[in-house]
Protein backbone atom coordinates (compact mmCIF):
# COMPACT_ATOMS: atom_id res chain seq x y z
CA UNK A 1 0.00 0.00 0.00
CA UNK A 2 1.23 3.33 -0.45
CA UNK A 3 1.77 6.17 1.67
CA UNK A 4 -0.63 8.37 0.57
CA UNK A 5 -1.50 10.63 4.14
CA UNK A 6 0.42 12.45 6.82
CA UNK A 7 -0.38 13.27 10.52
CA UNK A 8 1.42 16.36 12.18
CA UNK A 9 1.00 16.54 15.83
CA UNK A 10 1.17 20.41 16.63
CA UNK A 11 -0.74 19.77 19.91
CA UNK A 12 2.23 20.37 22.53
CA UNK A 13 2.60 22.73 25.45
CA UNK A 14 5.94 24.06 24.08
CA UNK A 15 7.16 25.02 27.49
CA UNK A 16 10.42 25.02 26.51
CA UNK A 17 10.20 28.22 24.20
CA UNK A 18 8.48 29.95 26.68
CA UNK A 19 7.40 33.00 26.63
CA UNK A 20 7.12 33.03 22.92
CA UNK A 21 4.79 30.27 23.00
CA UNK A 22 2.52 31.78 26.28
CA UNK A 23 -0.45 33.15 23.48
CA UNK A 24 1.22 31.18 20.11
CA UNK A 25 1.75 28.19 19.07
CA UNK A 26 5.49 26.88 18.94
CA UNK A 27 4.76 25.71 15.46
CA UNK A 28 3.92 28.93 14.55
CA UNK A 29 7.01 30.61 15.69
CA UNK A 30 9.09 31.95 12.58
CA UNK A 31 12.31 30.56 10.86
CA UNK A 32 13.28 33.08 8.72
CA UNK A 33 10.43 33.56 6.19
CA UNK A 34 8.25 31.17 7.29
CA UNK A 35 5.91 29.81 10.42
CA UNK A 36 7.76 26.29 10.94
CA UNK A 37 4.53 24.23 10.72
CA UNK A 38 4.34 25.60 7.09
CA UNK A 39 8.21 23.77 6.20
CA UNK A 40 6.02 20.60 7.60
CA UNK A 41 3.68 21.01 5.69
CA UNK A 42 5.71 21.87 2.48
CA UNK A 43 7.41 18.70 3.48
CA UNK A 44 4.70 16.39 3.41
CA UNK A 45 3.63 18.00 0.09
CA UNK A 46 7.30 17.52 -1.72
CA UNK A 47 6.93 14.03 -0.81
CA UNK A 48 4.02 13.23 -2.94
CA UNK A 49 1.26 13.83 0.00
CA UNK A 50 -2.13 15.24 -0.63
CA UNK A 51 -3.63 14.38 2.66
CA UNK A 52 -2.93 15.74 5.76
CA UNK A 53 -4.34 15.80 9.46
CA UNK A 54 -2.80 18.49 12.06
CA UNK A 55 -3.30 17.69 15.36
CA UNK A 56 -4.08 21.04 17.35
CA UNK A 57 -5.53 21.66 20.81
CA UNK A 58 -5.97 24.59 22.92
CA UNK A 59 -4.52 27.62 22.44
CA UNK A 60 -3.51 26.38 18.58
CA UNK A 61 -6.19 28.44 16.66
CA UNK A 62 -3.83 30.55 14.85
CA UNK A 63 -2.62 26.86 12.87
CA UNK A 64 -5.86 26.49 11.13
CA UNK A 65 -5.60 30.13 10.13
CA UNK A 66 -2.25 30.23 8.43
CA UNK A 67 -3.52 27.43 6.26
CA UNK A 68 -6.59 29.22 5.02
CA UNK A 69 -6.22 30.65 0.95
CA UNK A 70 -4.91 34.30 1.65
CA UNK A 71 -7.01 36.87 0.51
CA UNK A 72 -4.07 39.74 1.08
CA UNK A 73 -4.22 42.57 -1.22
CA UNK A 74 -0.27 42.11 -1.50
CA UNK A 75 1.05 39.25 -3.76
CA UNK A 76 3.96 37.79 -1.19
CA UNK A 77 6.03 34.52 -3.13
CA UNK A 78 5.64 32.36 -0.04
CA UNK A 79 2.60 33.15 -0.09
CA UNK A 80 1.68 32.30 -3.51
CA UNK A 81 3.66 29.30 -2.81
CA UNK A 82 1.51 28.31 -0.14
CA UNK A 83 -1.73 29.13 -1.81
CA UNK A 84 -0.48 26.87 -4.70
CA UNK A 85 -0.01 23.92 -2.42
CA UNK A 86 -3.47 24.36 -1.18
CA UNK A 87 -4.93 24.03 -3.88
CA UNK A 88 -3.83 20.40 -4.12
CA UNK A 89 -3.55 19.61 -0.60
CA UNK A 90 -6.80 18.76 1.94
CA UNK A 91 -5.68 19.44 5.21
CA UNK A 92 -7.88 18.49 8.29
CA UNK A 93 -7.55 19.21 11.98
CA UNK A 94 -8.41 17.44 14.98
CA UNK A 95 -8.00 18.90 18.58
CA UNK A 96 -6.31 16.83 21.12
CA UNK A 97 -8.17 16.72 24.30
CA UNK A 98 -5.63 17.31 26.86
CA UNK A 99 -2.19 17.58 26.13
CA UNK A 100 -0.80 14.07 27.49
CA UNK A 101 1.78 13.64 25.09
CA UNK A 102 2.98 12.45 21.82
CA UNK A 103 1.99 9.06 22.22
CA UNK A 104 -1.87 10.12 22.75
CA UNK A 105 -1.90 12.95 20.27
CA UNK A 106 -1.41 10.28 17.38
CA UNK A 107 -4.00 8.18 18.32
CA UNK A 108 -6.76 11.00 17.17
CA UNK A 109 -5.35 10.36 13.82
CA UNK A 110 -7.08 6.70 14.09
CA UNK A 111 -10.09 7.16 11.71
CA UNK A 112 -7.90 9.83 9.00
CA UNK A 113 -5.61 7.08 8.57
CA UNK A 114 -7.80 3.99 8.79
CA UNK A 115 -5.65 0.82 7.39
CA UNK A 116 -3.36 2.41 5.85
CA UNK A 117 0.41 3.21 6.37
CA UNK A 118 0.99 6.98 6.64
CA UNK A 119 4.04 9.48 7.38
CA UNK A 120 4.47 11.17 11.11
CA UNK A 121 6.18 14.25 10.34
CA UNK A 122 6.66 16.45 14.03
CA UNK A 123 5.04 19.75 13.97
CA UNK A 124 8.46 21.58 15.43
CA UNK A 125 11.35 20.18 13.26
CA UNK A 126 12.36 21.02 9.99
CA UNK A 127 14.33 18.68 7.61
CA UNK A 128 16.22 19.57 4.42
CA UNK A 129 16.23 17.79 1.80
CA UNK A 130 12.50 16.22 2.57
CA UNK A 131 12.93 13.45 4.72
CA UNK A 132 9.60 11.92 4.49
CA UNK A 133 10.36 11.53 0.78
CA UNK A 134 13.51 9.44 1.49
CA UNK A 135 11.17 7.83 4.10
CA UNK A 136 8.87 6.56 1.61
CA UNK A 137 11.31 5.80 -1.27
CA UNK A 138 12.85 3.25 2.15
CA UNK A 139 9.46 1.93 2.99
CA UNK A 140 8.37 1.08 -0.50
CA UNK A 141 11.31 -1.67 -0.12
CA UNK A 142 10.24 -3.09 3.33
CA UNK A 143 6.64 -2.11 3.72
CA UNK A 144 6.42 -2.15 7.18
CA UNK A 145 7.22 0.75 9.55
CA UNK A 146 10.75 2.54 9.69
CA UNK A 147 11.86 5.99 11.42
CA UNK A 148 14.27 8.43 10.90
CA UNK A 149 17.24 8.84 12.25
CA UNK A 150 20.65 10.92 12.82
CA UNK A 151 23.87 10.48 14.34
CA UNK A 152 24.46 12.56 17.43
CA UNK A 153 27.54 13.47 19.52
CA UNK A 154 27.51 10.89 22.19
CA UNK A 155 27.59 13.25 24.89
CA UNK A 156 24.19 14.51 23.73
CA UNK A 157 22.36 11.12 23.76
CA UNK A 158 20.31 11.49 26.76
CA UNK A 159 17.90 14.45 25.10
CA UNK A 160 16.78 12.40 21.86
CA UNK A 161 15.09 8.34 21.85
CA UNK A 162 17.82 6.33 20.49
CA UNK A 163 17.88 3.41 18.75
CA UNK A 164 19.34 -0.57 19.04
CA UNK A 165 19.85 -1.90 15.76
CA UNK A 166 22.21 -3.35 13.44
CA UNK A 167 22.68 -2.20 10.03
CA UNK A 168 21.24 -4.45 7.05
CA UNK A 169 22.32 -2.32 4.34
CA UNK A 170 23.78 1.07 3.73
CA UNK A 171 22.10 3.47 5.96
CA UNK A 172 19.26 1.16 6.86
CA UNK A 173 18.92 -0.86 10.36
CA UNK A 174 16.83 -3.33 11.65
CA UNK A 175 15.55 -1.89 14.97
CA UNK A 176 15.78 -4.14 17.64
CA UNK A 177 15.09 -1.62 20.95
CA UNK A 178 14.37 2.04 21.28
CA UNK A 179 15.34 3.65 24.81
CA UNK A 180 13.79 7.04 25.23
CA UNK A 181 16.72 9.42 26.77
CA UNK A 182 18.65 7.27 27.83
CA UNK A 183 22.28 7.62 29.84
CA UNK A 184 25.49 8.11 28.14
CA UNK A 185 26.27 4.83 29.86
CA UNK A 186 23.01 3.20 29.05
CA UNK A 187 23.15 3.97 25.11
CA UNK A 188 22.85 1.06 22.85
CA UNK A 189 23.67 3.38 20.23
CA UNK A 190 24.17 7.31 18.94
CA UNK A 191 21.32 7.26 16.56
CA UNK A 192 18.96 9.60 17.67
CA UNK A 193 14.87 9.24 16.54
CA UNK A 194 14.26 13.06 14.67
CA UNK A 195 10.63 13.61 14.71
CA UNK A 196 9.93 11.53 10.73
CA UNK A 197 8.21 8.27 10.77
CA UNK A 198 6.60 5.92 8.12
CA UNK A 199 4.17 3.92 10.54
CA UNK A 200 1.44 0.92 9.91
CA UNK A 201 -1.96 1.46 11.41
CA UNK A 202 -0.93 -1.44 13.80
CA UNK A 203 0.71 1.65 16.03
CA UNK A 204 -3.14 2.59 17.46
CA UNK A 205 -3.65 -0.60 19.38
CA UNK A 206 -0.02 0.11 20.57
CA UNK A 207 -0.87 3.13 21.81
CA UNK A 208 -3.66 2.16 23.22
CA UNK A 209 -1.87 -0.58 25.03
CA UNK A 210 0.89 1.98 26.18
CA UNK A 211 0.36 3.48 29.75
CA UNK A 212 1.52 7.10 30.88
CA UNK A 213 5.46 7.09 31.46
CA UNK A 214 7.29 9.73 31.96
CA UNK A 215 5.78 13.39 32.97
CA UNK A 216 2.76 10.82 33.07
CA UNK A 217 2.41 11.37 29.63
CA UNK A 218 1.82 8.55 26.88
CA UNK A 219 5.29 8.59 25.01
CA UNK A 220 4.81 7.68 21.12
CA UNK A 221 8.51 5.61 21.76
CA UNK A 222 6.82 3.19 24.33
CA UNK A 223 4.00 2.25 22.03
CA UNK A 224 6.67 1.83 19.16
CA UNK A 225 8.38 -0.66 21.87
CA UNK A 226 5.16 -2.40 21.41
CA UNK A 227 4.98 -2.25 17.58
CA UNK A 228 9.00 -3.27 16.79
CA UNK A 229 7.52 -6.73 19.31
CA UNK A 230 4.88 -7.66 16.46
CA UNK A 231 6.22 -6.37 13.26
CA UNK A 232 9.64 -5.85 12.09
CA UNK A 233 10.71 -1.90 12.20
CA UNK A 234 13.51 -0.37 10.25
CA UNK A 235 15.49 2.97 11.39
CA UNK A 236 16.82 5.20 8.14
CA UNK A 237 19.77 7.30 8.71
CA UNK A 238 19.01 10.44 7.62
CA UNK A 239 22.03 12.32 6.27
CA UNK A 240 20.61 16.06 5.76
CA UNK A 241 19.96 19.06 7.88
CA UNK A 242 17.21 18.20 10.50
CA UNK A 243 16.12 21.74 12.65
CA UNK A 244 14.74 20.88 16.03
CA UNK A 245 12.33 24.23 17.15
CA UNK A 246 11.37 23.04 20.05
CA UNK A 247 14.00 24.81 22.47
CA UNK A 248 15.41 28.59 22.35
CA UNK A 249 19.02 27.47 21.14
CA UNK A 250 18.33 25.27 18.63
CA UNK A 251 15.81 27.77 16.80
CA UNK A 252 18.11 30.35 16.68
CA UNK A 253 20.74 28.38 15.69
CA UNK A 254 18.34 27.20 12.53
CA UNK A 255 17.63 31.11 11.76
CA UNK A 256 21.42 31.72 11.49
CA UNK A 257 22.22 28.91 9.52
CA UNK A 258 19.06 28.90 6.91
CA UNK A 259 19.30 32.26 7.17
CA UNK A 260 23.08 32.13 5.65
CA UNK A 261 22.02 29.71 3.06
CA UNK A 262 18.73 31.96 1.82
CA UNK A 263 18.86 33.59 -1.40
CA UNK A 264 17.18 36.38 -0.83
CA UNK A 265 18.80 37.54 2.78
CA UNK A 266 21.88 35.06 2.78
CA UNK A 267 24.39 37.63 1.33
CA UNK A 268 23.80 40.33 3.56
CA UNK A 269 23.95 38.61 6.43
CA UNK A 270 27.13 36.88 6.03
CA UNK A 271 28.35 40.37 5.59
CA UNK A 272 26.45 41.71 8.55
CA UNK A 273 27.95 38.32 10.66
CA UNK A 274 31.23 39.01 9.67
CA UNK A 275 31.63 43.38 9.98
CA UNK A 276 30.51 41.81 13.71
CA UNK A 277 33.74 40.54 14.19
CA UNK A 278 32.47 37.55 16.36
P1 LIG B 1 7.57 17.95 22.52
O1 LIG B 1 8.09 16.66 23.00
O2 LIG B 1 8.56 18.99 22.12
O3 LIG B 1 6.59 18.54 23.65
O4 LIG B 1 6.59 17.67 21.31
P2 LIG B 1 5.92 19.97 23.83
O5 LIG B 1 4.88 19.84 24.90
O6 LIG B 1 5.44 20.50 22.50
O7 LIG B 1 7.10 20.94 24.27
P3 LIG B 1 7.76 21.22 25.71
O8 LIG B 1 8.48 19.96 26.10
O9 LIG B 1 6.64 21.61 26.65
O10 LIG B 1 8.71 22.37 25.46
C1 LIG B 1 7.00 17.18 20.04
C2 LIG B 1 5.83 17.37 19.07
O11 LIG B 1 4.68 16.66 19.52
C3 LIG B 1 3.57 17.53 19.69
C4 LIG B 1 4.18 18.93 19.81
O12 LIG B 1 3.27 19.92 19.38
C5 LIG B 1 5.41 18.82 18.93
O13 LIG B 1 5.14 19.14 17.58
N1 LIG B 1 2.80 17.14 20.91
C6 LIG B 1 3.44 16.93 22.10
C7 LIG B 1 1.43 17.02 20.81
O14 LIG B 1 0.83 17.20 19.71
N2 LIG B 1 0.71 16.70 21.94
C8 LIG B 1 1.31 16.49 23.15
O15 LIG B 1 0.60 16.21 24.14
C9 LIG B 1 2.71 16.61 23.23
Amino acid sequence: MKVKKAVIPAAGYGTRMLPITKAQPKEMVPVVHKPVIQYVVEEAYYSGIRDILIITGKGKRAIEDHFDRSDLPKKDKYVDELDRILEEVDIFFVRQKEQKGLGDAVRYAESFVDDEPFALLLGDTITFPPCTKELIHAYNRYKTSIIAVEEVPTERVSLYGIVACKEIENNVYLIEDLVEKPSVDEAPSNLAILGRYILTPEIFDCIHETKPGKSNEIQLTDALRILNTREKMYAYLFKGKRYDIGNKLDWLKANIEMALEDEEVGKEIREFIKSMGV
